[in-house]
C-alpha cells in the first residue's frame, strides 16, 4: 500500500530537520547553519552541517547528504516506509495508505492474532504455576538451572500434556478456533479434527519489537524429537524478520553499545540471566538480513557467537556475507567461536559472567574473519584470494568502508595501495562511475547553475511564468530544469520537499549533490542570477534554432517570420 505523496510533503513541511537532528547529535550554530561532529564517520573536528533554510544535512567529510526522511533512515537504518511511521509517531500523525494492488494486511484479523497470542502466553504462564503436572516442568527448569524471574521477565510458561488444553480455553467459537490456526495455536488433521499443535513442553514466547506476543518456541522436557517445536509463519510471524530477546534487551537497555547473537532461546536466557542481558537468537535458521539490519539499528556493535566446529564456522561465514552489505562505516560487527561442544548457556554457566565478557572482548572482526577465511581457503594463490575478496569486498554499498577493506586488502597482499588493488580487480571505483554519467556534466554551466538556484532555494520558481522557448532547447539537463520549474510554479516548498519527489528516480542522487553544491551566489543576489540564467538559456535556444532556420532552405512563411524575429532578438543581446 503506498504512502499518499501528499501526506509524505506534509511531514517533510511539518518536520524542521534542526529539531530532529538536535535529538540525536548536539548542535552547535555556525552562521546561518548547524554543525557538529559527523554522525556517520568518526571524526575529531565537525564537518557535518545542518541547514534550516533548506531543511538539509551535508557531510563535507563523508558526504553524507539529505533530508529528514534520509536522515532517519540513515541514522535509525529504517527502511522508506518505517522512516516515514517514526517521523510521523514524532508529529503524533497516522500514516494513511493508499489502496494498491498489493496484499492488503487485513488490520482486524491481525489484532485478534495478537490478543489470542497473548491470551496463549498468559495460559502457558498460569500453567507453570498450578497445573497439576507442573512438578515435573519445574524440576526440568530447576535443572536448567533457571531463576524465578528470569522465567518471568522472559513469560516462560508450560504447554500441559493433552490434544485440547489451548482449544477448549481459547477456542470456544468456531471462529476463535479459525483464528488459533492461523496463528498456529491448533492444527487440523485430514479429518478436519482440530487439536493443540504444543504439547507438554516448555513455552518460550516470541515477541515483536513492540513486545506483542507473535510466536512461540516449545522444549520438550526430555529427550523427545522434534526437540524445539516452533510456530510456524502466520499472519503477525515471519520468522526471519523476528529476534528472540530483542524486545526484553530493549527494555533493560534503551540505546545498547553492544548486541549480541547467539543461535538458541536457552542461551538467551541464561547469559542474561548471568548479567548479559544484550544476548539475541535468530530463530532456528541462519541470521537474515532484516535481522541483521535490525541488530545494527540497535547497536554499533554487533558479536555473532558460534559453535567452534565447522557448523559454527560456516554459519560465521555466511553472517559475514549478509552483513557485509548493510554496514557502514563505524559499525562493528565481530565473530566469536567457543570451544568445542559449548554453547553460550553452557560457558556461561561454567565460567560465570566476567570471563564470559573477556571471550567477547576477544572476539575477531568481520574483516579479520574475512581475511583468515580466504588465506585459508586459497593459501598463497594470491590470485585467486583476490578474485575471491573482490567479490566479497565488492558487496559492501558503502563506499568508505569498502574503500578501507580495499586498503586492508592490498597491505595483506603486499599491494602498494587499494587504487591498484581496485585496478588489479577490475572494481570500478564508483567516484570514476559517477563522473561519467551523462547527465548535468560540467560543473559551471547556467544550466547547472539554474537548477542549483531552484533547488537550493524553490522560492525563485513560485508563480514564475512557464518558459515556453527553454521546451525546445536542446541541452542535457533542459528537461529536469523545466520540470523542477512546473513543480515550484505550482506552490511554495522546501528544498527538501521539492527533493522528495525524486526519491525513488534516477536524478535523486544528482539533485541531492546539486543541493549542496557552493554555487557562490550571495544571497542577496539569488533573484537576479537566476533570472540571469534562464536568460542566458533563453538566448542559447534564440540560438540555436537561428542556426536550424539559417540552414533550412525553402523556409515556411512562419519560419520566415520567426528568423526575422531571432534576428532581431540577437541584436538587441548585443
Ligand atoms: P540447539 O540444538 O543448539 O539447542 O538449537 P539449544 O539452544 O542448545 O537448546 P538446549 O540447550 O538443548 O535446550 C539452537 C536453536 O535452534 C533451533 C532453536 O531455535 C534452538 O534454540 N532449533 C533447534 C529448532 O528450532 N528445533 C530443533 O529441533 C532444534
Ligand atoms: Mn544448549
Amino acid at each position: 500500500m503506498a504512502i499518499p505523496r501528499d501526506f509524505i510533503n506534509e511531514l517533510v513541511a511539518r518536520t524542521d530537520i534542526v529539531d530532529l537532528i538536535e535529538r540525536k547529535v548536539p548542535l552547535k550554530k555556525a552562521g546561518k547553519n548547524y554543525a557538529a561532529c559527523c554522525p556517520f564517520h568518526s571524526e575529531k573536528s565537525p564537518s557535518f552541517t545542518v541547514s534550516r533554510d533548506k531543511q538539509f544535512y551535508h557531510c563535507f567529510g563523508c558526504g553524507a547528504h539529505g533530508n529528514a526522511i534520509d536522515f532517519v533512515m540513515e541514522y535509525d537504518r529504517l527502511d522508506f516506509p518505517d522512516a516515514i511511521e517514526e517521523l510521523a509517531g514524532q508529529l503524533g500523525l497516522e500514516v494513511p495508505r493508499e489502496r494498491g494492488n498489493g496484499p492488503r494486511r487485513d488490520e482486524g484479523l491481525s489484532r485478534d492474532l495478537y490478543q489470542l497470542m497473548e491470551a496463549a502466553a498468559n495460559y502457558f504462564q498460569a500453567q507453570l504455576k498450578h497445573h497439576p503436572q507442573q512438578q515435573q516442568v519445574n524440576d526440568y527448569v530447576a535443572k536448567r538451572g533457571l531463576s524465578a524471574e528470569i522465567v518471568e521477565q522472559f513469560g516462560i510458561g508450560y504447554a500441559p500434556d493433552g490434544w485440547d488444553n489451548i482449544l477448549n480455553t481459547l477456542g470456544k467459537s468456531n471462529d476463535a478456533q479459525e483464528k488459533l490456526l492461523a496463528a498456529g495455536m491448533l492444527i487440523a488433521n485430514d479429518q478436519g479434527r482440530r487439536y493443540d499443535r504444543f504439547r507438554d513442553r516448555l513455552m518460550f514466547p516470541i515477541r515483536d519489537r513492540r513486545g506483542r506476543v507473535v510466536a512461540f518456541g516449545g522444549r520438550v522436557l526430555g529427550d523427545g524429537t522434534p526437540k524445539y517445536l516452533n510456530s510456524p509463519e502466520t499472519p503477525i510471524f515471519h520468522k526471519g524478520n523476528e529476534l528472540y530477546g530483542l524486545y526484553e534487551l530493549r527494555q533493560k537497555h534503551r540505546d545498547p553499545q553492544r548486541v549480541m547473537i547467539v543461535e538458541g532461546y536457552m542461551d538467551v536466557v541464561a547469559l542474561a540471566q548471568f548479567g548479559i542481558d544484550y544476548a539475541v537468537a535468530s530463530l532456528g535458521t541462519s541470521t537474515t538480513s532484516e535481522q541483521f539490519q535490525m541488530l545494527l539499528r540497535s547497536a554499533k556493535e554487533v558479536v555473532c557467537c558460534y559453535d567452534g566446529d565447522n557448523a559454527g564456522k560456516e554459519a560465521a561465514w555466511r553472517a559475514m556475507e549478509t552483513a557485509l552489505p548493510l554496514m557502514k562505516p563505524g559499525d562493528t560487527v565481530r565473530f566469536m567461536f567457543l570451544a568445542q561442544g559449548e554453547d553460550p548457556d553452557s560457558m556461561v554457566r561454567k565460567v560465570g559472567k566476567a570471563e564470559f565478557e573477556q571471550l567477547i572482548d576477544r572476539a575477531i572482526t568481520i574483516e579479520e574473519l574475512l581475511f583468515n577465511g580466504l588465506t585459508e581457503q586459497h593459501g598463497a594463490d594470491k590470485a585467486s584470494l583476490a578474485k575471491h575478496a573482490s567479490s566479497l569486498i565488492e558487496k559492501i554499498q558503502d563506499e568508505v568502508l569498502q574503500n578501507m577493506m580495499l586498503e586492508q586488502l592490498a597491505s595483506r597482499l603486499r599491494m602498494d595501495n587499494a587504487e591498484q588493488m581496485k585496478r588489479m580487480l577490475g572494481l570500478k571505483s564508483r567516484q570514476q562511475k559517477r563522473l561519467s554519467s551523462p547527465s548535468l556534466k560540467g560543473r559551471g554551466t547556467p544550466l547547472r547553475l539554474a537548477i542549483a538556484l531552484v533547488v537550493q532555494q524553490p522560492s525563485l520558481g513560485y508563480q514564475l511564468p512557464p518558459q515556453p522557448a527553454l521546451k525546445h532547447l536542446k541541452m542535457p539537463g533542459v528537461e529536469l530544469l523545466m520540470e523542477l520549474l512546473d513543480l515550484t510554479r505550482a506552490s511554495t516548498m522546501t528544498s527538501a520537499q521539492l527533493l522528495e519527489h525524486y526519491r525513488d528516480t534516477e536524478q535523486f542522487s544528482t539533485l541531492k549533490k546539486v543541493a549542496q553544491w557552493e554555487h557562490q551566489v550571495a544571497d542577496e543576489h539569488l533573484q537576479q542570477g537566476f533570472k540571469e540564467t534562464l536568460v542566458w538559456l533563453t538566448n542559447q535556444y534564440i540560438e540555436q534554432r537561428y542556426q536550424a532556420l539559417s540552414m533550412k532552405q525553402d523556409l515556411t512563411r512562419e519560419e520566415k517570420v520567426q528568423l526575422q524575429k531571432l534576428i532581431s532578438a540577437m541584436k538587441a543581446q548585443h
